[in-house]
């Protein structure tokens, strides 16, 4: 029974869109040694409403540039084109879901709050520590239960049945989850993150955040997610089905190596930068 519903969110995936191809031309491009700001801005410019919410990004709180960017060409010289890819896909995987109809009660407008919170927590945690690339980072909280919205979208009853679960029992979703599929949203997030060619740590951020399965390698990336999804269900930003607050792991605090002293200011600076992020992403 079980393994009927685990086989049913795998060809689920299968059955799920790609990714624009935008982002595909946009990955090439990154391997290419000739690639120029011109030719990624005219992938980019393909696509005026990724290309928009990229520029308004580029110019938001989180990069605090000291003057307006106007185009794209100079966004790609200031920021990269890892950082501008990482943009592309955070704003085309919103736009694709959004097409997507389902009749499922699931609050899908909480759903992307909660996931833009996550997003934004991960990646002030992240600059807080001094990791390398807060965008990866940023991409990983946004995705980080994506696996959610592929049953949301395709295993439509037995989903209403965990939310439902979830709703009345205050037990965590991935536990109910694993009782009604055989597998949690990590596991079909993780699924459909590698049919996507998303980077390695992409797919473990995904997989882990939970860090309810021991991996051999908790990375401070994992562990910014983690703390990142509970600080912002503490903090009311959106929601993704819970019904309880979950207990950050004291194990991710130790891996992040950032001061507890630190909260307030962290709290603070997620707090404005998920307003703007909503209006720019959910525009
Ligand atoms: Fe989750
Ligand atoms: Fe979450």
């Amino acid at each position: 029974m079980k393994t009927n519903k685990v086989e049913n969110i795998i060809s689920s995936v299968d059955r799920l869109p790609t990714l624009p191809i935008i982002y595909t031309k946009l990955t090439n491009l990154l391997q290419s040694p000739n690639a120029t700001a011109k030719m990624i801005s005219d992938v980019i410019t393909e696509d005026q409403a990724i290309a928009v919410r990229v520029l308004n990004l580029v110019n938001s709180a989180f990069y605090s540039l000291p003057q307006k960017i106007g185009n794209l060409k100079h966004a790609i010289v200031i920021l990269g084109l890892n950082q501008i890819r990482n943009l592309v896909l955070v704003t085309s995987t919103i736009k694709m879901f959004k097409e997507i109809k389902s009749d499922s009660s699931f609050d899908m407008q909480k759903f992307w709050e909660h996931s833009i919170g996550c997003a934004v927590a991960a990646r002030v945690l992240a600059e807080t520590a001094y990791l390398k690339s807060p965008d990866d980072v940023f991409t990983g909280g946004l995705l980080h239960d994506i696996g959610k919205l592929v049953h949301a979208i395709y295993l439509q009853e037995d989903f209403t049945a965990v939310v439902d679960d979830v709703r009345e029992s205050g037990l965590p979703m991935i536990e109910v989850e694993k009782r009604i599929f055989g597998c949690d949203h990590t596991y079909t997030g993780k699924e459909l993150a590698i049919k996507w060619n998303l980077s390695q740590g992409t797919v473990d951020m995904i997989r882990h955040h939970h860090m309810s399965d021991n991996p051999a390698e908790l990375t401070k990336e994992i562990s910014a997610v983690h703390i990142g999804n509970t600080l912002c269900i503490a903090l009311s930003l959106g929601s993704g089905g819970e019904k309880k607050v979950p207990v950050a792991q004291m194990k991710a605090w130790e891996i992040l190596d950032i001061e507890m002293n630190n909260l307030e200011t962290i709290i603070e600076r997620i707090d404005r930068l998920f307003n703007e992020s909503v209006v720019i992403l959910e525009s």
